[in-house]
C-alpha cells in the first residue's frame, strides 16, 4: 500500500509549510534587510477624523513640563495646522495621518521625516533647541499640487 507513505509525505508537507508560515509572520521583514521596530499607534478612520478626539481638532497640546503632542493632518496639499508652534527647548511628538492619501511630513534640514498613510499614524518625536523656523515639506507624490504641499513649523521662545 503506498497509501500510507503519501500521507505521511503530506503530513510532513503541511508541518514545513506551517513552521514557514510561523517563520514569515515572526521575522516578516528581515530577508528585506529591514525590519520594523515599533508601529504601536491605532489605526484611525481616515473618512471620519472629523470625530477623532485630537485629529478632529489638530494642533499642540502640552503634556509634560517640557513634553508637546502635535496632532498634525497632511492632506490634498496641505498640513494643518499651519504653522505648527512649539516652544524651544521642549521635546515634540508629532502624530500625523491623512484622510485621503498618502503624504510625506518632513522637517527641512533635520533628520525628522515620514511617511504618512490614511488610516494610521505616523509618529515621530524632536527635540527642540533655539527658536527658529523650519519649512515642512511633502516627500511622497500625492497628485498634481505635491510640489506645492509646505507647511512651517515655528520653534518660540
Ligand atoms: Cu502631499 Cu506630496
Amino acid at each position: 500500500m503506498h497509501v500510507h507513505k503519501y500521507e505521511k509525505l503530506w503530513l510532513a508537507l503541511s508541518l514545513v509549510l506551517i513552521l514557514a508560515f510561523i517563520a514569515t509572520v515572526t521575522y516578516g521583514a528581515v530577508g528585506a534587510g529591514v525590519s520594523m521596530v515599533a508601529d504601536d499607534e491605532e489605526p484611525v478612520n481616515p473618512d471620519t477624523l472629523g470625530d477623532h478626539p485630537q485629529f478632529g481638532e489638530p494642533g499642540v497640546e502640552q503634556v509634560g513640563e517640557n513634553e508637546y503632542e502635535a496632532y498634525v493632518i497632511a492632506e490634498q496639499f496641505e498640513f494643518t495646522p499651519d504653522p505648527i508652534v512649539v516652544p524651544e527647548h521642549s521635546t515634540v511628538t508629532f502624530y500625523v495621518t491623512s484622510p485621503d492619501v498618502i503624504h510625506g511630513f518632513g522637517v527641512v534640514g533635520t533628520n525628522a521625516n515620514t511617511m504618512v498613510i490614511p488610516g494610521e499614524v505616523a509618529k515621530i518625536t524632536v527635540e527642540t533647541d533655539e527658536p527658529r523656523e523650519f519649512g515642512i515639506v511633502c516627500n511622497e507624490y500625492c497628485g498634481a499640487a505635491h510640489h506645492a504641499m509646505e507647511g512651517k513649523l515655528v520653534v518660540v521662545p
